[in-house]
């Protein structure tokens, strides 16, 4: 079980990876932070391409900073997104590749999925409810 206050830091460092966000494309500025089993917190932000294609999304930025870092066990992401120079106002949820990609990295019956509109106002999910009867690394032994 997260205690409140890691919650709440996560919150505020998706928030502050948020404004990192590069999406001149669609304006939906996204930001993430992913806290591993050791403790340790990395963020992201979207990062979009003129090729449209070769975008990224927050929670992929901050997942593949963790690993390219050596850190292979998540326990918890906080997301936060919405239009560029607006409020955050609602839950954005993250997309389907990203579930599967966070599901490659923790056991989705474990791993805290925070979608948050403030450090004060989010929802918590299990991976495992949001991406329900996941395919993965141990389907392949
Ligand atoms: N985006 C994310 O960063 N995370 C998601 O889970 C959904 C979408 C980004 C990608 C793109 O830059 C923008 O939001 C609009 O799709």
């Amino acid at each position: 079980m997260l205690d409140e206050a890691i919650k709440k830091q996560l919150i505020h460092l998706a928030f502050e990876a948020r404004m990192q966000a590069y999406a001149p494309y669609s304006g939906y500025c996204v930001g993430a932070a992913v806290l591993c089993d050791d403790h340790t917190i990395f963020t992201g932000c979207n990062i979009e391409n003129a090729s449209y294609g070769g975008t990224v999304c927050a929670e992929r930025t901050a997942a593949f900073k963790a690993v390219s870092e050596g850190h292979t066990h998540f326990e918890a992401i906080a997301i936060v997104g919405g239009k560029k120079d607006q409020p955050v106002n609602d839950y954005a949820f993250p997309c389907g590749i990203c579930r599967q990609v966070l599901r490659e990295f923790a056991d989705p019956e474990k791993m805290t999925v925070l979608v948050a509109t403030g450090v004060n106002d989010y929802r918590e999910f299990l991976l495992s409810e949001l991406l329900p009867e996941s395919f993965g690394p141990s389907m392949l032994e």
